[in-house]
């Protein structure tokens, strides 16, 4: 009898001793690419630290990363082949709402945790306990845009939302929401879909209402293009959007006729706390580039999982999804995260305008 307990107890402990495997679904190639590359490289940066330093439970993490390139359908494939062929404990991603809510339904029916790193519209967490993520949400980031344009006397606005997008939709409703209750007006609403390249009748109908500002709370694609359709028309006034905008070649298409506009975002490189400028240096050092949002934003959610594997003192999901619930506190790149009952991180955002080819900082908004 002593035999095969001894037999079994080797077996449990070989088990242990391997690796523990987390998932990650990213849009690595596609129209959102610059999304998923940037996250997957924060992410990876976190983890290559967590197992440079031991691991967590005397384990390393082994990230497994599926590409879900940008493409609807996508997420739910690679987060079930993740969850039954790989056995990942969790799941990181993704960036656009739209995936995030995609995966979040199968993540919640197999109880396996998923933290979003950057999705901030509300329905994402909403799908399940199991569901979390590391950034703030859109009823805030919407209406740190309207008083932003309050405050800067810009009393009519029109609106372009891309109707594809989740994020898009709820972030246009939660502007317009805070910007009505306060007083202003908003002359005009237009709509289009992500992959158009034409957005010129749009923004003619947008001209003749003469707004002070157009709000396009879209993805960095569409709104460099945007952009430079609104200055060939001869719409001079700001453009304002959410953190969508965030992308490489954000400014590659735009040129110039972004100079002037704003956005709110969640993390600026320029940030003086030594927290960041370790990770830009960081960052810097093993991919030649400065990390972005989206790069913050994968590092945190890595670092906030590997945390609560630390406390839960075991990858089994039921203890370890109530300490990423419990995560209060964390020093992260993003600034200080406490995840509330609702799974969501109360964060400040940051407002930054454009400029010189790159973006500035203009201020830090609390919640
Ligand atoms: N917040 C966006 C969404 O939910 C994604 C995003 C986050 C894009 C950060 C860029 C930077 O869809």
């Amino acid at each position: 009898m002593i035999f095969p307990a001894l037999f079994f107890g080797a077996w449990i402990s070989e088990v242990n001793a391997g690796p523990i495997r987390v998932g990650e679904f990213a849009s690595l190639t596609g129209a959102s690419a610059s999304f998923g590359q940037s996250s997957h490289k924060g992410t990876k940066l976190a983890v290559e630290e967590i197992n440079a330093a031991g691991g967590v439970l005397g384990r390393p993490i082994e990230l497994i990363t599926e590409d879900d390139q940008s493409q609807a359908g996508q997420p739910a494939t690679i987060v079930r082949k993740l969850i039954s062929q790989d056995k990942v404990i969790a799941i990181l991603g993704e960036v656009a709402s739209s995936k995030s809510l995609e995966a979040a339904p199968i993540c919640q029916q197999n109880k396996i945790p998923m933290i979003s790193p950057a999705s901030t519209n509300p329905k994402v967490t909403e799908v399940g306990d199991c569901i979390f993520r590391v950034c703030f949400i859109d009823p805030f980031q919407g209406t740190v845009m309207s008083k932003f344009a309050r405050e800067n006397g810009w009393k009519k606005i029109a609106v372009l939302t891309d109707v594809k997008q989740d994020y898009s939709v709820g972030l246009a409703e939660f502007f317009i929401k805070d910007f009505l209750a306060n007083g202003g007006q908003i002359v005009r609403e237009q709509k289009y879909s992500t992959g158009d390249k034409d957005f010129k009748p749009q923004l003619t109908s947008i001209k003749a209402s003469q707004p002070d500002a157009v709000f396009v709370p879209g993805y960095y694609a569409e709104v460099s293009l945007i952009a430079k359709q609104a200055k060939l028309l001869g719409l001079k006034v700001p453009l304002l959007g959410g953190d969508g905008w965030v992308g490489d070649s954000l400014l590659k298409v735009a040129g110039k006729s972004l100079d002037g506009s704003f956005f709110s975002s969640h993390f600026s490189s320029d940030d003086a706390s030594l927290m960041v400028r370790n990770f830009v240096e960081k960052f810097k050092a093993k991919y030649g580039e400065v990390p972005d949002d989206m790069a913050a934003l994968g590092y945190d959610s890595a670092m906030i999982l590997a945390d609560a594997i630390r406390t839960a003192g075991t990858t089994d999901s039921g203890p370890l999804r109530q300490a990423i619930a419990s995560t209060a506190s964390h020093a992260g790149v993003t600034g200080k995260i406490t995840l509330d009952p609702q799974r969501n991180a109360s964060k400040s955002a940051v407002i930054l305008t454009i400029g010189d080819g790159g973006f500035h900082f203009v201020k830090k908004v609390e919640p």
